[in-house]
């Protein structure tokens, strides 16, 4: 497995599209928009790939100097519970902090809290709704 950062409209990047897609918007009755997708631009898209296909993928985006967001995150179907998540995890969290990020945050489904509680991620605040799906905002300090 090979974990890359991938450029906006590459075909990469409409792989990556198509598993978040089938992953985490189908499932829902969602999409994405044409203005959700340009505004990826100027994120960091990062994505674990098997020669040609594509395993998954998650999506950091820039907040402020001291902080960072992880999203999208969704390991293909089939491949999950096989450490794809994790190694992607440990993956963004050194980007995260090689470009100086101090607190990696996200919007996390409840259904996926305890993935990121094994890396150390808390709960912050009271649950919320998004995307249909009950969400709670996670966070940790990265050292
Ligand atoms: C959540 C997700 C990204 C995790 O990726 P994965 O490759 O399946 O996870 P891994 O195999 O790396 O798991 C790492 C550890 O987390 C645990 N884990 C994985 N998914 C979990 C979940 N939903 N809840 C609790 N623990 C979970 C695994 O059991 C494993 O534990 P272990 O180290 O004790 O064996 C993946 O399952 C997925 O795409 N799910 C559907 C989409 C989704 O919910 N995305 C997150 C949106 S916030």
């Amino acid at each position: 497995m090979a974990l890359k950062q991938i450029d906006h409209g590459s075909k990469a990047y409409q792989q990556m599209v198509k598993l978040r897609l089938e992953v985490l918007r189908k499932p829902l009755g969602l999409s994405f928009t044409k203005e959700e997708l340009d505004a990826e631009k100027n994120d960091i898209l990062i994505a674990a790939f098997d020669e040609e296909e594509i395993l998954g993928c998650c999506i950091l985006t820039r907040l402020d100097e001291r902080r960072i967001r992880l999203r999208q995150m969704a390991v293909q179907k089939n491949l999950q519970g096989k450490g794809i998540g994790e190694s992607m995890m440990s993956f963004a969290e050194n980007i995260a902090r090689d470009k100086g990020y101090k607190i990696l945050t996200m919007h996390a489904r409840d259904t996926a809290i305890g993935f990121y509680e094994k890396f150390g991620y808390t709960v912050k605040g009271e649950q919320f709704e998004e995307v249909k799906t009950k969400h709670h905002v996670m966070e940790k300090i990265l050292m």
